[in-house]
């Protein structure tokens, strides 16, 4: 049986958001109906806005719900430009999901530095704003990297943003329901969140826009959310987020166990090999991510040998295309060739148990041991 250890790229459904999923699911209506079955759904929709709302510390109102992370990526960025935003600076290690709006935007697009941390550079952000012009910028930065782990500055990048009168976006993906996540302290504009990355369903997510940033729907059609993204709402879908990041974010122990087990995995891989660097690790990070480098040896082919070993783990962010890519992140840490070429992401969550990281550890650096010789070749 295989292991997964690849939460970041998407978490196992929980327990609670299967049986909201299988409740919602059982009953009938559509939400903008307005007999019984319809007020019905209507009332599981507005109590999973409510949830979701008061554990991002943000206003019901203000939650939009979309068919994942990435379409609330997209739909900041449409709001930010149709707000008055001439230019977008998104960190050097933003996800796709970010990159490829801002790209199609038509807006020029600059990038903001990250240091060899893991963390933005915020000394660059508050003289890139000093010297900014009359126009307004959209700065956007991942709150939790989807690589690393590492945690980000947010409300401190959000108070420079803000006080130079700028836009703020924050992707929430990696961080919701795995660390604290305040909308109203990060002073963002707009916050994007994904079910399935904390043990909701794929396929759900939520665009959250401060009451003083205006969203005009990308998706055209009905009056749903309240004339901001048009089609009726997966509520079966939406009931399994408001329980997955209620059910993590209600364990209070969950974030120690995992990190537990997170350091248990890489105190392993260290005592054995010198030739693995651990990323991040000198800053706050996620509990659960751990990002490796074995230079020489190439990161499809490590995640192939886990795979063979049994073990399910990535490369970085999943690319639809199946294919593995050097680490961007490492690429924007200024980690080289070397490193970029041979990282590792292994993601753990509330599945995740000591002896999976135990096992993983040891088939890890047993397969590094193995994979020496040919080394040079297999980059
Ligand atoms: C940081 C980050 N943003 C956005 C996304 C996209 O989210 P979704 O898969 O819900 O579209 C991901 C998914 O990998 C991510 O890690």
């Amino acid at each position: 049986m295989t292991i997964y250890l690849d939460h970041n790229a998407s978490a196992p459904l929980r327990p609670e958001a299967l049986a909201a999923i299988g409740e919602a699911l059982s009953a009938c209506g559509n939400p903008s109906s307005v007999h019984g079955p319809g007020r019905a759904a209507r009332a599981r929709l507005e109590a999973a806005r409510r949830t979701i709302a008061s554990l991002m510390t943000a206003r019901a109102e203000d939650v939009i719900f979309t068919s994942g992370g990435t379409e609330a990526n997209n739909l900041a960025i449409a709001a930010a430009r149709a707000a008055g935003a001439r230019r977008i600076i998104p960190a050097a290690f933003a996800h796709d999901a970010v990159t490829a709006p801002a790209a199609a935007s038509g807006l020029p697009v600059e990038t903001w530095p990250v240091l060899s941390t893991g963390v933005v550079d915020l000394a660059w952000l508050e003289a890139r704003l000093a010297a900014a012009s009359e126009e307004r910028l959209l700065v956007a930065l991942m709150a939790a990297n989807n690589e690393t782990g590492v945690i980000q500055p947010v409300a401190e990048a959000g108070r420079l943003v803000r006080e130079a009168g700028h836009l703020f976006h924050v992707d929430a993906v990696q961080i919701a329901g795995k660390a604290a996540f305040d909308f109203a302290g990060s002073l963002a504009h707009f916050a994007a969140l994904s079910a399935h990355k904390c043990g909701g369903p794929m396929g759900v997510g939520a665009l959250i826009a401060a009451c003083d940033a205006g969203v005009s729907a990308q998706i055209r059609g009905g009056g749903q959310e309240s004339y901001r993204r048009a089609g009726t709402e997966n509520v079966p879908g939406i009931a399994g987020f408001a329980a997955a990041l209620e059910a993590a974010l209600s364990d209070t122990g969950e974030g120690a166990r995992i990190a537990a087990i997170r350091d248990r995995l890489e105190a392993h891989i260290s005592d054995a090999r010198a030739d693995i660097t651990i990323w991040g690790a000198g800053a706050p990070r996620l509990p659960g991510t751990s990002c490796l480098s074995a230079p020489g040896w190439a990161s499809e082919i490590q995640v192939i040998a886990m795979d063979l070993a049994g073990f399910a783990v990535s490369a970085g962010a999943a690319c639809s295309s199946g294919k593995v890519r050097r680490s961007k992140v490492l690429d924007a840490m200024g980690a080289g060739d070397e490193h970029a070429q041979s990282a590792l992401r292994v993601s753990f969550g509330w599945s995740s148990t000591m002896e999976e990281a135990e096992a993983f550890a040891a088939a890890y650096v047993n397969a590094r041991s193995r994979a020496l010789p040919r080394a040079a070749v297999a980059v």
